[in-house]
């Protein structure tokens, strides 16, 4: 089949992209509203857009034209942190997705621990293998949607998964993160892995040549 996606009512466009593009990490991202109270939320339209600066992006879907809790945070104050889940994390995560009304701390909410960052005032997720402190540098605002996207000011590791230090070698198996996948609450393990090396272009000619 073929689909025209603008011509597509939300439902069916939103069930395309969450089927497709798979698996999708997840941004548990926190903000803190005016009064200081943080906001807490997973987003799977996250992912890195480069290590230099260090960039990600969200993509946080508007209600009826009207931003969501993060984003509408993220306007008003350009700092923020987001985690990364691990599977021990996962039912925390889903209690943090719920629609609660706004002014709500949902870290309290789930029981989260949190512990303080570093250059920036949201707090960390302490049991998560990976945090980062970031600052949006760009929102593009959709009807539907608010694409944020920011710099990664500061990464925590929990040093559990630092296996090699001096080489920044990261054990990210055994940080069993979890991720979106197609349809509604589905996620999966990451733990079907395989490698595959690059090859370079002089080696390939060569191996074409001696066939
Ligand atoms: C695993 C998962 C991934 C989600 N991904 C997104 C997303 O990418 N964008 C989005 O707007 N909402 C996403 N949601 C829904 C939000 O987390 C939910 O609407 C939340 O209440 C928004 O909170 P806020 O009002 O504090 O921003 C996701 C929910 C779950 C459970």
């Amino acid at each position: 089949m073929i689909f025209d996606m603008a011509a597509l009512p939300f439902a069916t466009r939103y069930k395309i992209m969450n089927s497709t593009v798979t698996p999708r990490p997840i941004g548990w991202t926190v903000t803190l509203d005016d009064a200081g109270v943080p906001n807490c939320a997973p987003h799977s339209f996250f992912n890195a857009m480069g290590s230099d600066p260090a960039m990600v992006v969200l993509g946080l879907m508007k209600l009826k034209g009207e931003d969501k809790d993060t984003a509408a945070y993220i306007r008003a104050r350009p700092d923020f942190t987001i985690a990364l889940v691990s599977e021990a994390d996962g039912e925390r995560m889903n209690l943090t997705a719920t629609d609660s009304p706004r002014g709500v701390n949902e870290l309290a909410l789930a029981g989260i621990a949190t512990r303080a960052a570093t250059r920036i005032a949201a707090p960390l997720i302490a049991s998560a293998p990976v945090n980062f402190e970031c600052r949006a540098v760009d929102l593009l605002d959709y009807p539907g949607q608010t694409v944020v996207v920011a710099e990664v000011l500061v990464t925590h590791i929990d040093d559990a998964f630092i296996s090699d230090a001096a080489r920044t070698h990261i054990d990210t198996p055994a940080m069993k993160l979890i991720a979106r996948t197609h349809g509604a609450g589905w996620y999966q393990r990451g733990t079907d892995q395989f490698q595959m090396q690059r090859p370079e272009y002089k080696a390939l000619m060569a191996e074409k040549r001696a066939d």
